[in-house]
C-alpha cells in the first residue's frame, strides 16, 4: 500500500483575512465544507490503494490536526520548528520502511477529479518502485512564478511517465514565459512519489547537511501515543530548504507523470473565486449578502451582512474585525497589506 504523507505547514498570507498565522490555509474550508487538509486526507482514503496517512505538521498546528483528522491509524510527526519541505519529507521517510512508496501530498491546493488523482498516484507508485523520484505534471497555461517548471524528456517505456530533463523551481517572469513559448513544460504539482529509501539516498547525495541532521534529530526523537517528535534542538539546526531546490532540481532520477485532474493552487482570492461555482451572474457568495447589478463578485462574510451594488470582478471578505475589498487583479497583492503582515490571530 502507498503511504500518504500529508504536509501541512504554515503560511498563506495572500488569503488574509481568512487565513491567519494561527489558522493557516490548510485548516480552512475554502472550497466545499471540508478544509484543504481534510480534502487531502479524503483523497487518499481508499484503503485498497493507500495505507494509513502520516501527517507532518508544526507543533503550533496540532490542535487543528487533532480536531480535523479522523484518527484511525494515523501517525502524526510533529516538527518542533518549521524547516521547510526537504526536512519534513525526510522526517516522514525515516519513519517508513525503506522500500515503502510514499506519496507526498501538500494541503494547499484543490483537486476537482479525485479519481484521476488516484489513478495518477498508482502510476507514480509503480515508477517509484523502479527507483524514480516522481513528480506530477500539471498543464502550464500562464507564466506563473510561484511554481516549479518541468521539462519532459524521454518517455519511460510502457509506464506513461517521462524522464524529467530539467526542473526549475520558481523561475522569474521572463524565464517562465520563455518556458511556455518553448513548449514541453509542465508545472510541478507539488505532489511526489518515491520510496522512502530512495528519497533519503538522494537527499544524502545532494544535501548531506540536511540529511544528516534530520537523521540525528530522528534518532534522538520521542514517541508518545500517535505522536512522534524529533529532537527540538537538533531539528532547529536543519538547513531550511524545499524539496524542489534540495533534490528535484539536482537529481537525475526524476520522472514526471502528466495528469489532468482539475488541479488548482489556491494561491489568492482570485483563484478561489474561479474555483468556486458561481450563480447565473457569476457571483460567489458565502454568508449573508445582498448583491444588485453585480457580476463575478466574491463575497465571504462570517458575520455582518454585506450589501453591494453595481460592482464587477471584486472580492469582499469579512472576517471578525477585518474587512478586505479588492479587485480580482489586486488579489495577488494582499500579502503586502499591513493587516496581512501584522496578524492578530
Ligand atoms: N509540515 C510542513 N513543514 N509542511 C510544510 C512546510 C514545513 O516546514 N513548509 C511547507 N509545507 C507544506 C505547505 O503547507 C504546503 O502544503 C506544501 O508543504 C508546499 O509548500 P509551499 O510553501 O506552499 O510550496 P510552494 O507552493 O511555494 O511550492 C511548491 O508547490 C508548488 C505547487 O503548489 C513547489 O513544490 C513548487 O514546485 C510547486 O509548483
Ligand atoms: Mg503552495
Amino acid at each position: 500500500l502507498i503511504a500518504p504523507v500529508i504536509l501541512c505547514g504554515g503560511g498563506g498570507t495572500r488569503l488574509w483575512p481568512r487565513s491567519r498565522t494561527a489558522r493557516p490555509k490548510p485548516f480552512l474550508p475554502l472550497i466545499g465544507i471540508e478544509t484543504l487538509f481534510q480534502q487531502a486526507l479524503s483523497r487518499t482514503r481508499n484503503r485498497s490503494v493507500f495505507g494509513a496517512p502520516v501527517i507532518v505538521t508544526g507543533s503550533a498546528h496540532l490542535e487543528h490536526v487533532e480536531r480535523q483528522a479522523d484518527s484511525a491509524g494515523i501517525s502524526i510527526l510533529v516538527e518542533p520548528s518549521a524547516r521547510n519541505t526537504a526536512a519534513a519529507i525526510a522526517l516522514a521517510a525515516h519513519r517508513l520502511a525503506p522500500d515503502r512508496v510514499m506519496l507526498v501530498c501538500p494541503s494547499d491546493h484543490h483537486i476537482a477529479d479525485a479519481a484521476a488523482f488516484v489513478a495518477a498516484a498508482q502510476q507514480g507508485a509503480s515508477l517509484a518502485r523502479e527507483g524514480w523520484l516522481v513528480s506530477f505534471g500539471i498543464h502550464a497555461d500562464r507564466p506563473e512564478t510561484g511554481f516549479g517548471y518541468i521539462r519532459r524528456g524521454e518517455p519511460i517505456a510502457s509506464t506513461g511517465g517521462f524522464r524529467i530533463d530539467r526542473f526549475v523551481e520558481k523561475p522569474d517572469r521572463t524565464r517562465a514565459q520563455a518556458f511556455l513559448d518553448e513548449g514541453g513544460y509542465d508545472w510541478n504539482g507539488g505532489i511526489f512519489a518515491f520510496t522512502a529509501g530512495r528519497f533519503l539516498a538522494e537527499l544524502e547525495a545532494h544535501r548531506p547537511d540536511i540529511a544528516q541532521v534530520v537523521a540525528r534529530a530522528v534518532a534522538e526523537g520521542t514517541q508518545s501515543g500517535d505522536f512522534f517528535t524529533p529532537d527540538a534542538e537538533l531539528f532547529a539546526a536543519v538547513p531550511s530548504e524545499s524539496i524542489d531546490y534540495a533534490v528535484m532540481e539536482k537529481t537525475d532520477r526524476a520522472a514526471v507523470v502528466p495528469v489532468d485532474m482539475g488541479w488548482s493552487d489556491i494561491g489568492n482570492w482570485q483563484v478561489l473565486r474561479d474555483a468556486r461555482t458561481g450563480d447565473a451572474d457569476g457571483n460567489r457568495v458565502l454568508g449573508r449578502a445582498e448583491l444588485v447589478d453585480c457580476r463575478n463578485v466574491l463575497v465571504e462574510t462570517d458575520g455582518p451582512r454585506v450589501s453591494v451594488i453595481g460592482l464587477e470582478d471584486v472580492c469582499i471578505v469579512v472576517d471578525g474585525d477585518e474587512v478586505l475589498v479588492t479587485t480580482v487583479d489586486g488579489a495577488q497583492k494582499v500579502g503586502k497589506l499591513a493587516g496581512a503582515q501584522n496578524q492578530s490571530g
